[in-house]
């Protein structure tokens, strides 16, 4: 089936993949036939002032988006614009389909996490309720943060996740030829998800202890019987190395990093900033026992770290932007590209779509019986569930010693 006009848009906190989904999609809607394909700038947000752009002027060989599946971040530019309903503001549906109307659009993708999804749920109830039917409205699943339901796992994971276990090895290495105490605290991104956390268990292997311990927001984060683990493992080395999620939370259900106080803000979706986990509990370590500390926060890092990207994230991004185009061609609409997982060893893996209302607005986060040791690591299932996602390695175009990215 040919493809009228499109446009796509990326939203949320960007991935080291998230760029490879739209040249996913870009490269499916040329095969289609699309005969205009539009990139939103900045997604909803700059869709609503009329910015975007002919992606075509942008990606004009193979060779651009070759380039573009190995740039981090978002090509496009995204947002966090929570969308209000409509009840609270039918003019912004409006103006919406006003601005598509006027590019004469038949077919919108939004490549986004579980608030951006939120986007194509009210878009698509909205098109049905005004019995818009010739234009779709599909999501692209996107987030490092792994915390999307129904999908086997998220673009953007994988990746994140060979930094993570990466760079817990390489900070292993530099701790243990230390001869004096020291305590690493390594912070690690995912919200209310401990996903990104319990990377941090890939690192150990026969040339590599990893991290001692790991601490993820599904379990309730005890002060007290931290640093008494810590005291523990100090009896027998030196070095401690432990991994924490951002979102860790006290009995009372406060972040750790909220004692930090100074970080009050709140984006768009309602979430609060996290950061400063890692160097509120090195303060608490430091003064308690007045050995050194280092904090180490990933921060944005670990999502815009392609230079070590796993293949097989950079491949499934590119898949299920594709999928998600040929299911629009096919007439869906309020659905999500969705990865299923037919089986572990060997890794093999399937592209699918899924109903909208599934996905948007929910949270998934790690099974309760994989975080195990008193709720400071993760069991041989957990691993056995992340290990291929980060298999193979992306090869950078590098230009002058340093990789080549492609921007607007
Ligand atoms: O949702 C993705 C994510 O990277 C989270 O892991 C993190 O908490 C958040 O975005 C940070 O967002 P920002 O860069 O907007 O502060």
């Amino acid at each position: 089936m040919k493809l009228g006009n499109i446009i796509v848009g990326q939203s949320g906190g960007p991935t080291s993949v998230i760029n490879s989904s739209l040249a996913g999609v870009f490269q499916a809607a040329k095969e289609l036939g699309a005969p205009k394909i539009y990139g939103m700038k900045n997604g909803i947000e700059g869709l609503l002032n009329e910015q975007y752009i002919d992606m075509r002027e942008y990606l004009k060989g193979d060779m651009e988006v070759e380039i573009l599946k190995r740039t981090p971040s978002a090509f496009l530019g995204s947002c966090r614009f929570k969308l209000p309903t409509v009840d609270k503001s039918p003019e912004t549906y409006d103006r919406i389909i006003e601005v598509l109307r006027k590019l004469d659009i038949k077919h919108f993708f939004y490549i986004g996490g579980n608030d951006s999804m939120d986007t194509i749920k009210q878009l698509s109830e909205y098109a049905a309720a005004k019995n818009i039917t010739d234009i779709t409205f599909m999501g692209v699943p996107k987030t490092i943060d792994n915390d999307l339901a129904v999908t086997d796992h998220t673009p953007g994971y994988g990746s994140a996740a060979k930094y993570i276990g990466t760079t817990i090895k390489e900070l292993s290495r530099d701790a243990v030829v230390q001869l004096i105490d020291i305590v690493t605290i390594v912070e690690i991104m995912g919200r209310n998800a401990g996903w990104l956390a319990a990377a941090a268990a890939l690192a150990k292997g026969e040339d590599c202890e990893g991290a001692d311990l790991i601490y993820l927001p599904e379990t309730v984060f005890d002060i007290d019987k931290f640093l008494a683990k810590v005291e523990d493992i100090h009896k027998t080395k030196k070095q401690v190395l432990v991994a924490v999620s951002e979102g860790i939370k006290v009995a009372d259900g406060s972040y750790v990093c909220e004692a930090a106080a100074a970080n009050k803000a709140v984006d768009s979706f309602g979430h609060k900033t996290l950061g400063g986990t890692a160097s509120t509990l090195a303060g608490i370590i430091a003064d308690k026992f007045g050995w050194k500390t280092r904090p180490i926060e990933f921060s944005t890092i670990q999502r815009c770290a392609s230079h070590i990207g796993s293949l097989t994230d950079v491949n499934e991004a590119f898949l299920v932007g594709g999928q998600v185009v040929k299911a629009a061609a096919e007439g869906e609409t309020g659905k999500v590209g969705i990865y299923v997982r037919v089986s572990n060893k060997p890794y093999m893996m399937n592209t699918d779509i899924y109903d909208v209302n599934a996905i948007a607005n929910v949270e998934k986060t790690v099974p309760k019986e994989w975080i195990i040791n008193d709720g400071t690591y993760l069991s041989q299932e957990a691993i056995d569930y992340m290990s291929p996602l980060i298999q193979g390695e992306v090869c950078p175009y590098m230009v002058n010693g340093l990789p080549k990215h492609i921007k607007l």
